[in-house]
């Protein structure tokens, strides 16, 4: 397994591309299902999430062509709607292709996602969307068998905001007979992404980016050609790396109208940033203040960038409390940074962090994709040197990151652990 090696300690400085959104683009190429003529997909990032989901729509009988940050798809002739439990267990973003699949063809098997490292992670408002759209939907040895012979449009409320539950069931609508409401909607701005490309396809939806979402169905969707929104959580990631480094970085290629709440909690912590025309500059206006936060829905804190501030929190001038509100297990970095010098108590799904005022270099795991980033954020700030172990987390989400961190003056660099002395 690859290992990623850091020497700490220098600010960050200089200039990077963000790269296209992961989870604007999973959702995006499994709206290639719901049309039989060709779609283009721009600005996909090349990651192992983006290469997983592609092999599962290849299999399913999807044609697949890919070039650099663009796929081109046709799901012209699907024989086999089946996403295997193999495919399905490395990435549980897999779940997109059940509204598509059940909406186009009447009928999927899709294998149950199972948990993760940081939570159980049920879809069950995934299945009883699609059952109040008249699915017939059993549980067969781990496997969604979904059946409909046309789903009809529902209103359709939704206990709990999920991204990817109001994704599946938008897709699923846009090909129901009748019109769908989906209230309690996630507002994420990858869901305002998602229905954007598929108004490009014909579909006919508003409200999108409210809690408030209406389909209209219509017979059949076209292809299209949708670029994919710059990723905000990489976007995040760097400006919090910059940030705890004391650097000063700008950003091009990305949007600054799709994580205010980022960037005030960076302002609260005694950075300057500026916002430009596709770009962000951030740098330090002096000492770290670290920021408590509270995850929530958008537009509120994203729980994606909760581990990394706190590695910067870690170093930060006082003691500074990260509440959890999403998930119940997304502290998994904790003890890793606990092993780099961070003095970090957990109550419950709060982190109490007392700021020290250096973290020294050491071996420590990734668990998750967000935890990864949160120990690279660590291994840059740390004295000495860093290792962090099992980075194929990191490589699900993050485009290129050591070449990234090294065009902004880092020291680090990828071995495979068969190279540790
Ligand atoms: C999406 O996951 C993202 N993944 C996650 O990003 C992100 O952390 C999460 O949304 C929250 O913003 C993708 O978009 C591919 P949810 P998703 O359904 O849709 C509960 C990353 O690091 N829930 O919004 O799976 C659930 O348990 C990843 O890039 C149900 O109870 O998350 C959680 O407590 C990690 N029943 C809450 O809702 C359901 O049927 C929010 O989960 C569905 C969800």
């Amino acid at each position: 397994m690859d290992q990623l090696v850091i020497a700490g300690g220098k600010p960050l400085a200089g200039e990077i591309e963000v790269s296209g959104a992961k989870n604007a683009a999973l959702p995006i190429l499994c709206a290639g299902l719901l049309t039989a003529q060709p779609v283009v997909f721009d600005n996909v990032p090349d990651l192992r999430d983006v290469g997983t989901l592609l092999r599962l729509l290849g299999s399913m009988g999807v044609t697949v062509e890919r070039g650099v940050h663009r796929v081109t798809l046709c799901a012209e002739s699907v024989g086999n709607p089946v996403a295997s439990y193999d495919l399905v267990k490395t990435m549980r973003a897999s779940i997109l292709v059940l509204g598509p699949l059940l909406a186009r063809f009447g009928h999927a098997r899709v294998s149950l996602p199972g948990g993760c490292a940081i939570g159980e992670r049920p879809v069950d408002l995934h299945i009883k969307g699609l059952q109040a759209m008249g699915a017939r939907i059993d549980i067969d040895h781990g496997y969604i068998v979904a059946e409909a012979a046309r789903l009809k449009g529902a209103r359709i409320f939704m206990d709990t905001v999920t991204v990817t539950g109001t994704e599946n069931l938008m897709m699923a609508a846009t090909l129901a007979e009748g019109v769908t409401v989906l209230e309690n909607a996630a507002r994420e701005p990858e869901v305002v992404d998602l229905a954007e490309c598929l108004i490009g396809m014909g579909a006919r939806i508003r409200g999108h980016g409210s809690d408030v979402v209406t389909i209209e169905g219509v017979s059949r969707l076209e292809g299209t050609q949708h670029a994919v929104m710059p990723d905000r959580i990489e976007t995040g990631t760097f400006l919090v790396a910059a940030a705890a480094t004391g650097g000063n970085v700008r950003l091009v290629g990305t949007r600054d109208d799709t994580l205010d709440a980022v960037l005030d909690k960076l302002e609260e912590a005694n950075a300057i940033v500026e916002r430009g025309q596709g770009e962000i500059r951030i740098r330090m206006r002096g000492p770290n203040h670290g920021v408590s936060l509270r995850t929530s829905p958008y537009p509120a804190f994203p729980t994606d960038m909760q581990a990394q501030f706190m590695a910067m929190n870690a170093v930060a001038q006082g003691t500074t409390v990260v509440t959890e509100t999403i998930f119940e297990n997304r502290f998994m970095h904790v003890q890793e940074l606990r092993r780099l010098g961070a003095n970090i108590e957990v109550e419950g799904n709060a982190a109490i962090i007392r700021g020290v005022s250096k973290l020294e270099g050491a071996t420590v795991m990734a668990t998750d994709l967000r935890a990864s980033a949160s120990l690279v954020i660590a291994g840059l700030i740390a004295q000495g040197e860093t290792v962090v172990d099992r980075i194929y987390h990191l490589d699900r989400g993050y485009e290129k990151i050591e070449q990234k961190l090294s065009c902004l003056g880092a020291a680090i660099y990828r071995r495979s652990d068969g190279d540790a002395e």
